[in-house]
């Protein structure tokens, strides 16, 4: 037994050992809860029952570790060999092309329960766009309305441990005919995090977790809209950021500009809800907007590329990252992936390098190469381009990268880099939000200057 139990012991299984549900597993077992942990793909199977994370994410290793040598943690390959008081559905809802979620993984889950001989609490856990826990419930996916919620996840991936044990709010969405005693244990589970625990229906507690996202989203696309004016007004963003923040209606965080965000939540989410709102006769004029920006960052990122190093076709360009944000090792709808994409098309050869997603990333974009150390990628390359804002790039010995490149420039789509100490080691240095510096007419202009 773990030393710390902040609400009594349940017996709580958790399906889909994914981002969601093993962090929730190993999470729920540090508190000293016992765990059913439900995995049915027979890979990750393999690696589970070798004590084996199938991703990377901070801590969920030794988390893992420590649950299944404790006992808290059981894996099992089947929903209907768990006898859990609760039930925390965990399963993936990918979106089609035209932005509606597939609900298949979690119909098959309420099935198994449904044929139980006991009715476990069920909570859904996998975001869901606004709307379908009703229709669950409608088309008779449900075995008991009163024992049937919602909880929506808010972790981010990077820090999904942290963010488990310290989440800003706690949402429990249970339909009219809730039971009083499911959700107040719902509540106690949940609630023994101390952050605010809102008791709201189905649709509320999903449209949280969809507008929360979706927000989310729409601060950085503005923020890099804004960029992208600096860009061409003569203004660096970070001050302008640094002040406008200061406003507290505004705040300061999670207003990094970049060349576009990804990862398998905020691109979807913007989708689902701009569907959700359609299908309702709703214009979601905003957040359409903010998908649109998005690609339209990432394209005009490239096209900066294209025009700092005079075109990319037959250049060598060491892409720094290919994860969606650090600490991850998740390339799902990454800018970075759709960036190496695009200057594969446009006949670049790139060499990548990142501490996690490598391996994933060349099996996804062929062509592709992906090297072992940062300084393989950069070796004889004409630019390096900053893609994922990982610490050791930052950290990195550019005095002896700088000897090891074809030329000196670096291309920051992260504003990663001091522009000063860039400049001081040689470098031509370019990042999103600042006026370009016009590094190929400043390096034709010395080569003019040294035939002169
Ligand atoms: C996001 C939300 O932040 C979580 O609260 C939510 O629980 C999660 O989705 C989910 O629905 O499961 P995540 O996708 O893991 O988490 O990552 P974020 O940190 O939100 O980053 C998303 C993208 O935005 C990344 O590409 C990141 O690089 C980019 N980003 C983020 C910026 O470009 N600028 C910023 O200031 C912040």
């Amino acid at each position: 037994m773990s030393e710390r139990q902040v609400a009594p012991r349940r017996s709580i299984a958790v399906v889909g050992a994914g981002y969601v549900g093993l962090v929730s597993a190993v999470g729920f077992a540090r508190m000293g809860h016992a765990i059913d942990l439900v995995e049915t793909d027979p890979d990750r199977l393999v690696d589970l029952r070798n004590g084996r994370v199938p991703f990377s994410e901070p801590g969920v290793q030794e988390a893992l570790t420590a649950a299944l040598a404790s006992g808290d943690l059981t894996i099992l390959e089947r929903t209907s060999d768990t006898s859990a008081e609760i039930v925390l559905i965990c399963v993936g809802t990918p979106i089609d092309d035209r932005g509606h979620a597939d609900l298949s993984a979690v119909e098959a889950v309420l099935a198994d329960l449904a044929a139980l001989e006991t009715r476990p609490i069920t909570v859904v856990r996998s975001t869901t766009p606004v709307g379908t826990c009703q229709r669950l419930l409608r088309d008779g996916h449900v075995a008991d309305e009163s024992r049937f919620f919602t909880v929506p996840e808010f972790l981010a991936q990077g820090s999904a441990l942290t963010d488990f044990a310290a989440p800003h709010r706690v949402v429990v969405g249970r339909s009219p005919s809730a039971d009083r005693d499911a959700q107040a244990a719902l509540v106690e589970l949940f609630g023994s995090f101390g952050a605010p625990v809102r008791l709201v229906s189905l649709e509320e507690a999903e449209l949280i977790k969809n507008g929360a996202n979706a927000f989310l989203a729409l601060k950085i696309s503005f923020v890099n809209e804004l960029a992208g004016l600096a860009e061409r007004s003569g203004a660096d963003i970070g001050p302008v950021l640094e002040a406008i923040g200061l406003d507290p209606r505004i705040g300061s965080t999670y207003m990094r500009p970049s060349f576009g965000f990804g990862g398998s939540c905020l691109p979807k989410e913007l989708q689902t809800i701009a569907i959700s709102g359609v299908e309702r006769g709703l214009a979601m004029h905003v957040t359409a907007a903010a998908t649109e920006a998005n690609v339209a960052h990432q394209r005009h990122f490239a096209e900066r590329i294209d025009a700092t190093m005079g075109g990319v076709a037959g250049r060598s360009i060491a892409m720094l990252g290919l994860a969606f944000k650090a600490g991850t090792d998740d390339i799902r709808y990454s800018p970075a992936i759709g960036l190496a994409r695009w200057l594969l098309e446009h006949d670049a050869r790139v060499r990548a390098y990142d501490p996690a997603a490598g391996g994933r990333a060349s099996r996804a974009v062929p062509g592709l190469i992906v090297q072992d150390s940062v300084m393989e990628a950069l070796a004889g390359a004409d630019a390096a381009v900053i893609a994922t804002e990982w610490p050791e790039f930052k950290d990195l010995d550019w005095a002896h990268a700088r000897g090891l490149m074809a030329s000196p420039l670096v291309i920051d789509g992260r504003r990663l880099l001091d522009p000063a100490v860039m400049h001081d080691l040689g470098f031509d240095y370019e990042r999103v939000g600042s006026p370009s510096s016009g590094a190929v007419a400043k390096r034709e202009a010395s080569i003019l200057g040294s035939q002169a």
